[in-house]
């Protein structure tokens, strides 16, 4: 979602600014814009639609000036135009924002009855006539802000710059992240490290309530109670080469092609080279848990659906999954002993972390599967068995989600053997099928052509329907959400058992069928879906192994065999050619893959 930069520095920050901004450009945006001081008075440039319009329009005007903030907007309150786009600004202070600030209704309502004038609708305006109210009362940008942000309601990353400080940047948080990073006499914030990243490779992360005051070459950090209070300094290893596309011609494709890497690396990370577990320590034992709740958003939610049939079948342990939005309303009875287990790429997503404080009130354990190990979801939960997919920047998830399914599956062994319901030969098996699986899947990613050829027809489609069985189901879901979020098509996944239950209808020539049918022990009962499919003119596209290919009895329109795998693992090496082919389909339409319009990579409001 929105993303902010801000910069202190002895040099002109506006460039620097902009590419920070860029640096976030796959967060999703629909505007931007940056403000400075130039000679003591606030200054801003700010252009609707991508960042290059921003980037042009400071080719044409451009702004010196050496404090300065920069935002990209993911629109909320208000559609995204010039007036709505961020800094907000008063003559006395300007604001970049990402959140939403729930009172901000009342909030105008009183400043303007004081004659603030606000030109915008957006709920971050509010902020800046706030604190300049406060300011007009004779505080300093300090005190101002410090008083302002107690009347704040909802959630806020925000960073502000005051007309006739040119050696103050402040930044605050509470709900959404903010990143601090530390330069030669440079003082820096950033929505995360990734807008950071060639500027510094110091970093410090703002805890819940936060607000921090920037001076050249120093940051004097306050706590919700305006204590001072010392952030640990992290060294990240992020550099401007790992967040680059390489000789990849999108940021989705390159990550689709590090899988085989990133699956090798968080196995190596939890696995032993001879097959034993190696998982941090847990604060529950899994013989004795009752019940798994799994909680997640989009794509992490369909991991968690693969991992419920794992703990169920490996280690009969009762899961229940629920997209975070529901669970957190839903007041669901947890059991005592319980543990709930949140999966998000991002760490920041604000459905999953509300869902985890209520499960958290229940009583429950907090176990995280995360991406990036310094997010919110991770501090707050008691233990964290971390993906090592590296920086995801493609908005639509695709190594992140195999990461996450690795993870998963060791977990659910681990279970499995804790609970007596998994032998060690058994457990030794499985994780040696995941260790096979980089290889199969670069055989597969060796194949590419073939699905970029039979994607110039699905992008034909107006709909499409994918069918699987077991735990192949929920990348059914997931691959119809990979084609509708970057191509636009619209798809949906059903289990194949459900076929004759409404969805037959919808079968027709034009309607393509993708069927993910392993030769495993429902393959014969997917074949026959798939036969009925035929039987009524639907063109079939089958990802099978040679086996499956061989016995699916009919001829489908398209079919292409995988390796062949122990059925436990085939979610993640079917992962792989299910997002080729919404990838290569979104190439054929000539969408903005890697920015797919109306969509955020990390949803850090409701
Ligand atoms: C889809 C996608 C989203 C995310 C979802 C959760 O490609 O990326 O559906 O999976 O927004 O995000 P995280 O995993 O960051 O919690």
């Amino acid at each position: 979602m929105c993303g902010i930069v801000g910069i202190l520095a002895e040099r002109p920050v506006a460039d620097l600014l902009v590419d920070g901004l860029r640096r976030l450009e796959y967060r999703g945006y629909d505007s931007a814009g940056v403000a400075t001081l130039v000679d003591g008075v606030i200054t801003t440039r700010r252009a609707v639609g991508k960042l290059q319009n921003l980037a042009d329009r400071l080719q044409q005007e451009p702004l010196p000036g050496t404090v300065g903030i920069g935002h990209t907007r993911w629109a909320t309150h208000g559609r995204p135009s010039e007036d709505n786009a961020h800094p907000h600004f008063s003559d006395r202070v300007a604001v970049v924002h990402n959140g939403i600030i729930e009172n901000h209704r009342a909030l105008r309502a009183e400043l303007e009855a004081k004659q603030h004038r606000f030109k915008s609708e957006t709920d971050t305006e509010t902020i800046a006539h706030l604190i300049t109210d406060y300011l007009q009362q004779g505080m300093t940008p300090q005190a101002a802000t410090a008083t302002a942000l107690k009347r704040l309601e909802g959630a806020f990353a925000i960073g502000i710059i005051f007309a006739g400080h040119p050696n103050l940047l402040i930044g605050a948080r509470r709900g959404s992240p903010l990143a601090l990073g530390y330069g030669d006499q440079e003082m820096y914030l950033g929505s995360d490290a990734l807008a950071l990243a060639p500027l510094t490779n110091c970093i410090s992360y703002l805890e819940e309530g936060d607000w921090i005051e920037l001076t050249p070459g120093k940051a004097v950090v306050h706590d919700a109670n305006d204590q001072v209070v010392e952030r640990k300094i992290h060294q990240t290893n992020l550099s401007g080469a790992m967040i680059g596309k390489g000789q990849y011609r999108h940021f989705m494709l390159k990550e689709i092609f590090e899988q085989p890497a990133v699956i090798g690396d968080t196995l190596a990370s939890l696995v032993t080279a001879d097959n034993k577990m190696a998982l941090p320590d847990l604060p529950f034992d899994w013989a004795t848990v009752p019940r798994l709740t799994i909680v997640a958003c989009g794509t992490a939610y369909y991991a968690g659906m693969v991992a419920k049939y794992w703990f169920e079948q490996l280690a009969h342990l009762p899961v229940e999954v629920d997209i975070a939005s529901e669970f957190r309303y839903r007041e669901a009875p947890l059991p005592q002993g319980g543990v709930t287990l949140a999966v998000s790429q991002s760490g920041e997503t604000a459905d999953t972390l509300a869902a985890i404080s209520y499960a958290k009130k229940q009583g429950q354990k907090i176990l995280a599967v995360v991406n990036v190990p310094q997010s919110s979801i991770a501090r707050q939960a008691d233990a964290v068995v971390p993906t090592l997919a590296g920086p995801e920047i493609g908005v639509a998830s695709t190594k992140a989600y195999t990461t996450q399914l690795t993870v998963l599956l060791c977990l659910a062994v681990a279970a499995g053997v804790a609970r007596g319901k998994l032998d060690a030969k058994r457990a030794a098996a499985i994780l040696q099928a995941v260790r096979e699986v980089p290889a199969q899947l670069n055989a597969v990613l060796r194949d590419e052509h073939k699905i970029q050829e039979l994607a110039h027809h699905l992008a034909e489609a107006r709909d499409v329907l994918y069918l699987a069985r077991g735990a192949l189901y929920p990348l059914a879901l997931e691959g119809a959400l990979k084609l509708k979020e970057i191509s636009y098509i619209h798809a949906e996944g059903y289990p194949a058992g459900e076929l004759k239950h409404g969805p037959i209808a919808l079968i027709d020539e034009f309607m393509p069928v993708v069927v993910l049918a392993p030769h495993d022990a429902l393959f014969e009962k997917t074949a026959s879906n798939v036969q009925e499919v035929v039987a009524r003119g639907g063109k079939v596209v089958l990802f099978s192994d040679a086996e499956g290919q061989a016995k699916i009895g009919t001829k489908p329109f398209w079919s292409m065999a995988l390796p062949a795998s122990d059925p436990v693992v085939a979610p993640l090496l079917y992962a792989v050619p299910v997002q080729l082919l919404a990838y290569y389909t979104a190439l054929a339409k000539g969408t903005d893959v890697d920015q797919p319009r109306n969509l955020a990579k990390s949803v850090t409001v409701e």
